[in-house]
């Protein structure tokens, strides 16, 4: 056990349901460890600007059932440059402040690194709706998104079967189509268009026409922001070819807000206490993950270059300080994330009618 006094907890990027499930562990466990917590308000930002205060454990009360971050997020450029990243480093020390816990997506894990750098040891903790960090099988927020998607979209069949419509609906993911596919299965659309396959648009309004022949009145197609404005064109092309009314909606934001889901919560609090017992042990620069449904560890710079691998947008020479066994087990798991997506994405096909 290292003697850490105190850490600091602060939320960073696009806000995620049980974000507060994480504050408040991070909180709870730390303080019963006889170790004092700050947190930080907005993120980078805040630390640059010194926004933190004390928190005991009555702070952190009350907010596991509440959506977005009590202690606020936003993005910060000045972050990324060397000035900004002193100001955040003379924060903590003017604090006493020996260790950050930082809650997030990717850009909060390269500023958890850079700090980390820095002398300050970091842990982040991956939340984000979008379920887009490779590195683990789940993120904090997604399971609470895909809950929300499905209560808006078992709506919006409701006015389908009504009008004998088809519902065309986009939800968030960003560049990741894990919410639309999951979601998708999960009501029952005629089909999910995610930027990860390539789809046919003959196929999909064959597919209509035939299910319409059969009698059926309501059609519900879900498709990820990846693809850009392709939906609204999409919903009119729709209408036009297979002449069932089509109608456009964008979930947008209001599947990022609302009261976290059990798995929020607990997978939150789990991480959160893991985050707090790699500090004490003296670890720096690590990522709490879930894989294989058991909460683990990982390098940031490693598990930022498995994202980047998984994603195609790796440089060759990333891989320089890694051995050959090390590449491999990359390779290996980047194959297998892409087989599962393709399994649900075959299943979501092979029962939609
Ligand atoms: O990363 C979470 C996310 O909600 C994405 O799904 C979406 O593309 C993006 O953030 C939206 O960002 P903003 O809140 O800046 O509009």
């Amino acid at each position: 056990m290292s003697n850490f006094k105190k850490i600091a907890v602060l939320t960073s990027g696009g806000d995620a349901p049980g974000m507060n499930a994480v504050i408040r562990s991070v909180t709870r466990y730390a303080l019963a460890n006889n170790v004092d917590v700050y947190g930080v308000y907005e993120g980078y930002k805040g630390l640059m600007a010194g926004n933190l205060r004390p928190f005991k454990e009555r702070d952190v009360s009350n907010i596991i059932t509440r959506g977005g971050t009590m202690l606020y997020s936003a993005r910060s450029e000045e972050f990324r440059y060397e000035e900004g990243l002193q100001k955040a480093i003379k924060t903590c020390r003017d604090n006493g402040i020996d260790g950050l816990v930082a809650i997030g997506g990717d850009g909060t894990f390269r500023g958890a690194t850079d700090l980390s750098i820095r002398g300050l040891p970091c842990i982040g903790i991956p939340a984000t709706i979008d379920n887009d960090i490779s590195a683990t099988d789940y993120t904090i927020g997604c399971d609470t998104a895909m809950n929300t998607t499905i209560q808006m979209v078992d709506r919006l069949r409701d006015t389908c079967e009504s009008h004998a419509r088809c519902n065309v609906v986009e939800v968030m993911g960003r560049h990741a189509g894990y919410i639309a596919l999951h979601a998708g299965i999960a009501v029952g659309a005629s089909a999910v268009l995610i930027p990860e396959f390539a789809f046919n648009e003959d196929q999909i309004v064959e597919k209509l026409l035939v299910s319409k022949d059969y009698g059926k009145r309501n059609f519900i197609i879900l498709i990820s922001e990846g693809l850009g404005d392709y939906g609204e064109d999409f919903t009119k092309r729709i209408e036009a070819r297979t002449k069932i009314e089509a109608r456009f909606a964008r979930l947008a934001h209001v599947v990022r807000g609302g009261s976290p889901t059990l798995r929020d919560r607990v997978t939150g609090s789990e991480m959160g206490v893991e985050a707090v017992k790699l500090l004490l042990a003296g670890k720096s620069n690590r990522v709490v993950c879930l894989r294989d449904n058991k909460i683990t560890d990982l390098d940031i710079t490693y598990a930022l270059t498995l994202d980047r691998m998984y994603k195609g947008k790796m440089k060759p020479e990333e891989l320089a300080p890694y051995s050959e066994e090390q590449v491999e087990a990359m390779r290996t798991y980047c194959a297998q994330k892409r087989a599962d997506l393709e399994r649900y994405y075959k299943i979501s096909m092979d029962i939609s009618k």
